[in-house]
């Protein structure tokens, strides 16, 4: 019998207290094919029998369960995590799960650790990483911000991510001095535009299966766009896989200019949005990987005695605490010997010392580097 819904104050059938049939069956299927499966994601590897007992009847006040949790990774087998949140409530509900994937991604954040107040420290002590420019192309800072009172992309009505777009667009193009630009919607942006765009790595890919499988491309592409400066040093995506990802980027080695501009662009921002925060998981957003600060600090390098050896520079960067990506990002190879090296944790440091990660490290790969 259906329990009265958190939603619909009644019963409704389809936001019942319960999960319904469909749904169960769903969930067996999709834990069956992950336990097949040769997947290495951390999805697999804390998805116990006993945990999926305990979270496959259970459902947030939004009416989201454990296959919205799991979806994706169940679909996509490569995953390297496989769970995105489908409202910050399940955080809570399927802690379970997020909980040691949460610990074993951000290197040691426990369930029962808090995340530290937003401190952006001293702005002016980062330093340009490479300054002969031999091997840093451009460098990359940034963060990702939900906004006060909307659900994460699964739980999004169209309607929602309509009105979004407005206060999101109206609210930076008020920006002024170096962070003067305009907001680009991806409706009706013509599709080489939005290519040239994407090539230059300036605005997110299309058609991500990961964010596909998880219902987080719905009404695709409303409620989407880029807002840029006229340089294109200073950028926001709006309702891709985050609400807000705030950007700052130029070329060279500069981590000192990229990261005093980031925190500016945000200060200046949160003067007209209001956004998320958890007491115990800082910034929420929709995939657990980006709590806490939300920092990625990335440099666009080449390394080529180190690449050589792919595992090797893995491993290097492993070292340090930093995550190797291709040229284009996620899930993508490197081109012409260019590698996308960033911070891997964003939870449990501040918003400095995840870039002062990124620094440190980094400088040591060019020491190895320099030194082959
Ligand atoms: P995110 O950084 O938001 O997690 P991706 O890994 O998909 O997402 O990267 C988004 C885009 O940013 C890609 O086009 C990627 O090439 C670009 N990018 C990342 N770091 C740098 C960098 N240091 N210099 C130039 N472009 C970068
Ligand atoms: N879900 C994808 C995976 O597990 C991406 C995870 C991290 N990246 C992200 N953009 N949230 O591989």
């Amino acid at each position: 019998m259906a329990k009265a819904c958190h939603q619909c104050e009644k019963k409704c059938g389809k936001h019942a207290g319960g999960v319904s049939p469909d749904v169960l069956k769903k969930l067996e299927e999709g834990f069956a094919k992950l336990q097949g499966s040769d997947a290495k994601s951390l999805l697999k590897k804390y998805l116990t029998r006993s945990i999926f007992d305990r979270l496959k009847n259970k459902r947030t006040t939004f009416g989201s369960t454990l296959l919205d949790c799991i979806q994706s990774g169940v679909e996509n087998l490569d995953s390297g995590i496989g769970i995105y949140a489908p409202d910050a409530e399940a955080y809570d509900v399927f802690a379970e799960l997020f909980d040691p994937v949460i610990e074993d991604y951000h290197i040691g954040f426990t369930k029962t650790s808090k995340h530290p107040q937003s401190d952006w420290g001293n702005v002016n002590s980062l330093v340009n990483v490479d300054p002969t420019g031999d091997f840093v192309v451009s460098t990359r800072v940034r963060c990702g911000r939900s906004l006060q009172g909307y659900p994460f992309n699964p739980c999004l009505t169209e309607d929602q991510y309509k009105e979004m777009e407005k206060s999101v667009s109206s609210a930076l193009t008020g920006l002024k001095g170096q962070f003067e630009g305009k907001f680009y919607p991806l409706t009706g942006m013509n599709k080489q535009d939005q290519q040239q765009l994407i090539d230059d790595h300036f605005l997110f890919k299309e058609g991500d299966r990961f964010l596909q499988a998880a219902n987080a491309c719905r009404f695709w592409p409303t409620g989407r766009g880029i807002f840029h400066n006229s340089s294109k040093t200073f950028l926001v995506w709006c309702n891709e896989e985050d609400h807000l990802r705030i950007i700052s980027m130029q070329m060279g080695g500069d981590l000192g200019e990229v990261y005093r501009r980031l925190v500016e662009g945000v200060s200046e921002i949160e003067k007209s949005l209001k956004f998320s925060r958890s007491d115990r998981l800082g910034y929420l957003t929709f995939c657990p990987t980006n709590l806490g600060t939300t920092i990625r600090a990335s440099v666009h390098i080449k390394v080529p005695k180190l690449a050589k050896n792919y595992a090797g520079l893995e491993e290097v960067a492993g070292k340090y605490n930093l995550q190797v990506r291709g040229t284009h990002g996620e899930h993508s190879a490197a081109e012409d010997g260019v590698y996308d090296i960033s911070n891997k944790r964003r939870m449990g440091l501040t918003e400095y010392e995840a870039v002062k990660e990124m620094q440190d490290g980094i400088l040591e790969i060019i020491k190895v580097e320099s030194s082959m």
